[in-house]
């Protein structure tokens, strides 16, 4: 597996990697920290018959200040280890210098589906995404690209970037892998303690109920709400930040969930942001 640090190296290193094995480029950018969310990317691209790149980097244009962006973990060479052992031909880890000179000012910005959730809690936040994997879609040139429905408003936004900008590449929107009891994987999960740990299910749990209840008949996106609420507002450490129902083409409200629309939700444990949703996927299911 190859490890490339310099933007200016990695066009090459990847036209060879086309040219040698005659194969489309997978690509799965992630910010390291890895988890079996992060490698089930790279497992669909692997399955697609792609060769999969993956890149590592914290980029720290979509971190606000005060978020967590010095102390995000960092665990370079066992996240090498586990992407060389799911079959990735080469990482691509620049330095933040490397990806930003000082006088960078040019940036991507979507101005419906990033305006609420997420995008409304953490200003400039899907501006940062936006702009990191434009940057690391045109270094790469990947024929097809994963992303985790996990982060549903991002993979919405790269889906809708791709539409708007006239990129030629195929986007697979991958499952949310979750631990043996349900809190969905996230690099976010190891800072959590006992007991925050413990707390955190609520999220899953709330979304459970919701999902349950979908499946009952139930859906008006305001009692979906209270189930969810009433969850979360049962343990001690865990404040609610938002639950949404939304559309799942623009990410704007519905007052009724069916297909093609999402329960989104965010809470904070202690000093943690976990996110979290449902997905009723256009034939009607309710996913999580
Ligand atoms: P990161 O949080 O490292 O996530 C990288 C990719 O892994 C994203 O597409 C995310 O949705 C996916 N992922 C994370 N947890 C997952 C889970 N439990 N199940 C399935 N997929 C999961 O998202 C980012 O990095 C950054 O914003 C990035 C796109 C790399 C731009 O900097």
């Amino acid at each position: 597996m190859e490890i490339v640090r310099d933007p200016a190296r990695i066009r090459d290193v990847i036209e060879r990697l086309r040219h040698q094995s005659g194969r489309p480029i997978g690509f799965a950018p992630t910010m390291g920290a890895l988890h079996e969310g992060h490698l089930s990317l790279i497992r669909a691209i692997r399955e697609a018959g792609t060769v999969p790149v993956a890149s590592i980097f914290v980029n720290p244009i979509q971190f606000g200040p005060g978020e967590d962006f010095e102390r995000y973990p960092r665990p370079f060479e066992k996240d090498c280890e586990r992407l060389e052992a799911a079959g990735v031909a080469c990482v691509f880890a620049p330095a933040s210098f490397q990806m930003y000179r000082p006088d960078h000012t040019v940036y991507v910005v979507e101005e419906r589906i990033t305006l609420g959730l997420c995008g409304s809690r953490r200003p400039g936040h899907f501006r940062g995404v936006a702009t990191v994997v434009l940057k690391l879609f045109n270094l790469i040139r990947p024929d097809l690209a994963a992303f985790g429905r996990k982060d549903a408003q991002q993979a919405r936004l790269i889906e809708k970037m791709i539409e708007d900008l006239n990129l030629e590449i195929r986007l697979l929107i991958c499952p949310i892998v979750r631990e043996a009891d349900g809190l969905a994987m996230s690099s976010r999960n190891s800072y959590l303690g006992p007991e925050a740990r413990r707390q955190a299910l609520c999220l899953f749990e709330g979304l459970k109920r919701a999902q349950e209840s979908y499946a009952r008949g139930e859906r008006r996106t305001n009692r979906i709400r209270e189930i969810v609420i009433e969850e979360i507002g049962r343990r001690s450490l865990a404040r609610l930040d938002y639950v949404e129902g939304v559309a799942w083409h623009d990410m704007q409200p519905v007052r009724e969930l069916g297909p093609g629309t999402l329960v989104a939700a965010a809470v904070w444990v202690e000093q943690t942001r976990l996110i979290d949703n449902l997905w009723i996927s256009p034939d009607g299911e309710p996913i999580l």
